[in-house]
C-alpha cells in the first residue's frame, strides 16, 4: 500500500493531467492532437525528421517552408508523412515570391493545416486555404490585428513575443498574453515566445491560452538534425546571449532577430558603420548601402545550422535557450513540458482546496461560538 503522501501526489497528479486536458481542450482540437504544444517552424531546423517526432510525441509538428519551392515543399510533406500518420502543420512566409504555388503544394497534398508567418496575409490567400478545407493558424502581434485575423476567418492564433528566437516583434510575450488573451474568445490562441518549461505553459492556460508555441526548447532534440556546433552553442548558452540584431541607424532599418551573440553579430554593427560611412561620403547611393547591410546575412543561418559555423552565422535562439541544458529525446522534451505543466496546475489545486478547507473550517469554528 502507499502512504498517505504517496497517495496524495497521485491523486495530485492525475488531477493536474485532468485539468491540463480542459484548460488545453479547444487547443487539442484544433490541431487534432493529444497535447496543444506546436513544435514552431524554425528554418533548416524543422525538417521531416523533427516535424515528425514532434508529432509522434502528442504534439504538432510543422515544416519551416523557408525558402522552399513548391517542389522541395512537396518533397518535404510526403517524406513527413511517410514518418508519421499523426496530424502536422506546413510553415508558410506570406512574403514568398511563390506563396501561390506553395498553397497548391499544400492542396495537392492534403495538408491538414498551414500556418502563416511573416506580415499580415492577404484575405484572398487565408479564404484559398479555408477554401481546400485547410485550417488557417496565423501570427497575432498586436491586439489590433488579432481582431482583424478574427474576422478574416482564421482558425487559430498565434501570439510571439520578443523572448522568442529568429525574427521578433517589439512586445514582450507576458504583455501580448494580457492584451490578447482576454479579448479573443472567438477562436484558440497559443503562446509562443520563452517558454522553457511547463509552468510557463501552465500559467498562459490558466490566463486564457489554449496551447503553447515553442521552438528554442526542440532544437537540441535527438531527432534534430542541426549541426553538433549548433546543439552545443544552445546548450552552453545563457538567456542573456540570446540578443537582438542591432540597427545603427534610422535610415537603414533592420529587421530584430534574436539570435547567439558571436562574432558574426559583432561583425554586423562594424559592417553597418562601413556602409553608413560610404553612404555619407557619396560612395553608395542609400538603396545600395540598405542591399549591402541586408545581404550580411543572406544564408547565415544554414551556414550555421547545417554547416556549423556557429561563429560566422546566424545562430538564432531565444531566451529559453538557458532552460535547455542537455540533448534529449523529441518524446521526452514533451513529457517533461506536460509533467511540469500538469504539477502546477494540481499543485495550484491543492493550494486553492487547502484554503477553501481552512476557510471553511475558521466559519465553522466562527458559527460555533458565536
Ligand atoms: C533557429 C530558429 C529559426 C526559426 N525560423 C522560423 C521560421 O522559419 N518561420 C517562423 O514562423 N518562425 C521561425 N522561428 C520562430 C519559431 O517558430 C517559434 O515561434 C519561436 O522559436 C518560439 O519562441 P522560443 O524560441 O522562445 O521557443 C524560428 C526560431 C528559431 C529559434
Amino acid at each position: 500500500m502507499p502512504n498517505d503522501a504517496t497517495t496524495f501526489s497521485v491523486k495530485g497528479h492525475d488531477a493536474g493531467r485532468e485539468r491540463l486536458a480542459r484548460l488545453w481542450a479547444r487547443g487539442r482540437d484544433v490541431l487534432g492532437t493529444e497535447y496543444a504544444i506546436l513544435g514552431g517552424a524554425m528554418s533548416w531546423v524543422s525538417e521531416r525528421n523533427l516535424v515528425s517526432a514532434i508529432s509522434n510525441a502528442g504534439g504538432f509538428g510543422v515544416i519551416a517552408c523557408g525558402s522552399m519551392g513548391p517542389d522541395l515543399l512537396s518533397a518535404e510533406i510526403d517524406a513527413t508523412r511517410a514518418l508519421t500518420d499523426r496530424p502536422f502543420g506546413v510553415n508558410l512566409i506570406t512574403l514568398h515570391p511563390e506563396l501561390e504555388g506553395l498553397i497548391d503544394a499544400c492542396i495537392d497534398h492534403a495538408v491538414t493545416h498551414i500556418v502563416l508567418a511573416g506580415g499580415l496575409p492577404r484575405g484572398a490567400a487565408i479564404n484559398r486555404i479555408k477554401d481546400a478545407g485547410i485550417r488557417v493558424l496565423c501570427f497575432a502581434p498586436a491586439k489590433a490585428l488579432a481582431r482583424k485575423l478574427v474576422r478574416m476567418g482564421v482558425d487559430a492564433l498565434i501570439i510571439e513575443g520578443m523572448e522568442a528566437g529568429g525574427h521578433i516583434g517589439p512586445v514582450s510575450t507576458g504583455v501580448l498574453a494580457q492584451e490578447i488573451l482576454p479579448e479573443t474568445t472567438e477562436v484558440p490562441v497559443f503562446v509562443a515566445g520563452g517558454i522553457g518549461r511547463g509552468e510557463a505553459i501552465a500559467g498562459y492556460l490558466e490566463s486564457g491560452a489554449s496551447g503553447c508555441q515553442l521552438g528554442t526548447r526542440f532544437v537540441c532534440a535527438t531527432e534534430s538534425i542541426a549541426h553538433p556546433n549548433f546543439k552545443r552553442a544552445f546548450i552552453r548558452g545563457n538567456a542573456r546571449d540570446a540578443q537582438t540584431s542591432v540597427q545603427l541607424d534610422p535610415k537603414f532599418p533592420v529587421i530584430p532577430v534574436r539570435a547567439l551573440a558571436n562574432q558574426a553579430s559583432q561583425r554586423f554593427m562594424d559592417v553597418q558603420r562601413e556602409v553608413i560611412a560610404r553612404h555619407a561620403a557619396g560612395e553608395l547611393d542609400l538603396k545600395a548601402a540598405q542591399l549591402e547591410i541586408e545581404h550580411f546575412w543572406v544564408g547565415a543561418l544554414r551556414r550555421a545550422v547545417i554547416d556549423g559555423d556557429v561563429d560566422g552565422g546566424s545562430v538564432m535562439a531565444g531566451q529559453s535557450v538557458g532552460m535547455v541544458t542537455r540533448e534529449q529525446s523529441t518524446a521526452e522534451i514533451i513529457e517533461e513540458l506536460v509533467d511540469q505543466a500538469a504539477a502546477a496546475l494540481a499543485q495550484r489545486q491543492d493550494v486553492a482546496l487547502d484554503q477553501a478547507s481552512t476557510e471553511d473550517g475558521s466559519a465553522h469554528r466562527a458559527a460555533a461560538q458565536g
